[in-house]
């Protein structure tokens, strides 16, 4: 995960984070804890779009969610993205702005635990199959890809709480080695709390 700074990261004083990846991989989970080791604000997308009523009376078929009126969405996140120190939690990753990001990662989950994950979740029919299709399709990696410079897209593996540690404990460094690289001023504004060590972590023992 060698760091690559884009122009505008250079105004904010903190990174922004995106964490995407098929329902039921761990986002939240995941971003719950980032949030609570670095102090990073964690943007639930679909509770804040509810707050701020950006859903549509449509429905999106494939994730059988409101569709959402992305455009007031952004707009009334844009502010709060400049600032920087943002962790943003959605299981779609390509309507968001570019410049907005410093690295995305996307969760992946092994297919009979997603199902297990989505089954116990109540999924069934349609809602269930499409969900499982989207991660056996790897749709929200490639879509990652294909929106994000490929250098700030990591896929991250999610099947247990060994998973969930290790990837917490290298976002952490992420975020570490992105105040690093800014000037001493922004140094200042690092919120990193945690334990992070000075090394990232190789592969758990655990698959
Ligand atoms: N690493 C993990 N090991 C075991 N269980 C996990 C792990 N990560 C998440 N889970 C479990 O999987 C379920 C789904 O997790 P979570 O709600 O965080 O997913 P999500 O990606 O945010 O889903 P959605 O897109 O619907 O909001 C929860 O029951 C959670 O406790
Ligand atoms: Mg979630």
């Amino acid at each position: 995960m060698e760091q690559q700074l884009p122009v505008s990261s250079a105004r904010r004083k903190a990174p922004n984070i995106m964490v995407t990846g098929t329902p039921g991989v761990g986002k939240s989970r995941l971003c719950h804890q980032i949030s609570e080791m670095t102090g990073l604000q964690w943007l639930e997308i679909s509770k804040i779009a509810k707050e701020f009523s950006c859903l549509e009376d449509e429905f999106d078929e494939v994730y059988q969610c409101p569709v959402l009126d992305e455009d007031k969405l952004l707009d009334g996140l844009e502010e709060t993205m400049c600032v920087g120190g943002n962790i943003v939690d959605y299981h779609s990753c390509e309507f968001f702005p570019e410049r907005w990001f410093d690295v995305v990662f996307v969760l992946r989950t092994d297919n009979t635990l997603l199902y297990d994950r989505l089954v116990s979740r109540g999924y069934t029919g349609k809602k269930l199959e499409d969900n499982m299709d989207c991660e056996i399709f790897q749709t929200v990696l490639e879509e990652a890809k294909s929106s994000y410079k490929e250098e700030i897209v990591h896929e991250l593996h999610n099947n247990n709480p060994e998973q969930l540690e290790f990837n917490a404990h290298n976002i952490c460094l992420w975020i570490q080695e992105w105040f690093d690289h800014q000037s001493p001023q922004t140094q200042g504004d690092n919120p990193v709390q945690a334990e992070t060590g000075s090394q990232m972590a190789t592969e758990p023992q655990t698959a």
